[in-house]
């Protein structure tokens, strides 16, 4: 309607100006009208998040050799995450996706998770092992006596959503924390992880 009656209007004078108007309006109909399809589509299909928890971690060497400076960390840490994609009409590509151990702030591991893509409603179960030194101010780990460690694992990756076959959304990051309280040589019980961006 609005189109219309820029047309009708007659402006012979004008001509190239009306024509290049006419152009102008035609364009910003074209992208209101892709802008609110898209809008319709993100609506119907809007991605819930990914949940992610930490089935059961176990601790099998965890001390600080504090003779260096910085001290060392030598550490050895499996763990068995569940990742589940909710959503009953987007499934996932994960670009990226990896999972990041923090003792006292401080990052000292990072291995990659094995899963790239995951359909609509899918939940896999994934291990990862985090094994090595590092180096970082970290305080004597076995002082504290308790043998009571606090790690925190953080799942981060790249991920795209993908709607249907109708079109696959850019990349976004996807980072995800969680908190576990860990003993050397015992598995961890079921900790659900906190998601911070997706
Ligand atoms: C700590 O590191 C120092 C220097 O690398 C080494 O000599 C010492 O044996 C280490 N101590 C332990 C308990 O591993
Ligand atoms: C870490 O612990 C696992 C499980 O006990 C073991 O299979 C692996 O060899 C260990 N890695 C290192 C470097 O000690
Ligand atoms: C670290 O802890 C061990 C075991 O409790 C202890 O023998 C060592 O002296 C401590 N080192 C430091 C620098 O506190």
């Amino acid at each position: 309607m609005y189109i219309l009656r820029v047309i009708v209007r007659p402006a012979p004078s004008r001509r190239r100006l009306t024509t290049f108007r006419i152009l102008v309006r035609v364009f910003i109909g074209i992208c209101t009208f892709v802008g609110a399809l898209s809008l319709l589509i993100w609506l119907i299909y809007r991605p819930r998040t990914i949940l992610i928890a930490v089935d059961s971690a176990t601790l099998w060497r965890f001390n600080v050799n504090s003779t260096t400076s910085p001290p060392v960390l030598t550490f050895n840490l499996t763990a068995g995450v569940s990742v589940s994609n909710p959503n009953k009409r987007v499934s996932i590509y994960y670009d990226r996706l990896q999972v990041e151990g923090f003792y006292q702030e401080e990052l000292f591991g990072r291995a990659a998770l094995p899963l790239s893509f995951q359909g609509v409603r899918r939940t896999d179960a994934v291990r990862a092992m985090l094994q090595g030194s590092s180096a970082g101010y970290f305080d004597n780990a076995t002082g504290s006596g308790t043998g009571v460690f606090p790690v925190d694992l953080w799942v981060v990756g790249t991920v795209r959503y993908k709607f249907g076959d109708l079109m696959t959304t850019s990349a976004s990051s996807l980072s995800v924390k969680c908190p576990l309280v860990l003993q050397l040589m015992e598995a961890s019980s079921r900790v659900e992880c906190i998601v911070i961006s997706f």
